[in-house]
């Protein structure tokens, strides 16, 4: 069993990181962004719709096309990956999660805290003043929604390109890494940075680095382990191997 392989750094951990990517919600149904345009939306490309300057030229447009990601990923479930993630907690003495999603499905898998790199699609916030909308604003015939406390035009809760990333979820992470002596790096392309320079990061710290990715990437040649599998097939054999007592689970091949 490949989960087996890497059974022993993890219980050697004292804190390990994860971080994640669009793969890992790929067996949840959720396509990756650059998949994500079908029907109405397949005439558009992504990059030319997640930027603030697509907002100021059409935002009605950029805010039916969240309303429709949104429900896609409302209609999702956290997959045998998330949940393992989410169980692998109680089985180190200190996780730190990061992902780059914006779906929630870490959240809804049961992880306690989640640093969110991208941001959320299941937030909203006023465009002019950056107000944070307590629920996801009603649908209205005038979109996008207006800010209840402003007046702005609410927009998703989500780094666009050319924006940049959250501060404080930025130096948590950064701050994790360092403390780190295990990094996760799982289903995620490792070419937008600066998330993919965390990556690189715990390697040059020399923390152990363990990459889950059914195809390489930059990070491949510089992990200690690679494991070309899907994470909902190998996060749940990793569990069910550090459920194990030390040495029965490594003897399984
Ligand atoms: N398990 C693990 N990895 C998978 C799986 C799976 N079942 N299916 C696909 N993958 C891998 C792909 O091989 C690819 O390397 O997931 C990766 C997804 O890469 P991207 O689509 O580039 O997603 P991500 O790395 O999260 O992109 C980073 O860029 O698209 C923007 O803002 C968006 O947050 C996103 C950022």
């Amino acid at each position: 069993m490949v989960a087996a392989s890497v059974v022993p750094a993890i219980r050697r951990a004292r804190h390990v990181v994860v971080m994640t990517g669009a793969g890992t919600s790929a067996e949840s149904g959720v396509p990756t962004f650059r998949e994500a345009q079908t029907g109405l939306w397949s005439q558009y490309d992504p990059l030319q719709l997640a930027t603030p300057e697509a907002f100021e030229e059409n935002a009605a447009l950029v805010w039916d096309w969240y309303v429709w990601r949104r429900n896609k990923v409302l209609a999702a479930e956290p997959n045998a990956g998330h949940l393992a993630l989410a169980e692998l907690e109680s089985l180190v003495p200190r996780l730190t999660l990061i992902t780059q999603n914006v779906d929630g499905l870490h959240q809804r898998a049961g992880s306690p805290h989640v640093i969110e790199l991208h941001g959320s699609l299941l937030r909203a916030r006023c465009f002019e003043r950056g107000h944070l909308a307590a629920t996801w604003p009603a649908c209205v015939p005038q979109n996008p929604p207006r800010c209840d406390v402003c007046g702005g035009r609410m927009r998703p809760d989500v780094v666009w390109f050319h924006e940049s990333l959250p501060t404080a979820a930025l130096q948590e992470a950064e701050q994790a890494v360092l403390a780190a002596d295990l990094f996760f790096s799982i289903g995620t392309s490792s070419v937008v940075y600066p998330a993919a320079g965390l990556g690189m990061l715990a390697s040059e710290r020399g923390a152990t680095v363990i990459e889950i990715n059914p195809s390489a990437t930059p990070l491949t040649p510089h992990a200690d382990h690679v494991l070309h599998e899907p994470s909902g097939r190998v996060l749940p054999d990793i569990i069910a191997c550090l459920r194990d007592p030390p040495g029965s689970a490594e003897s399984r091949r």
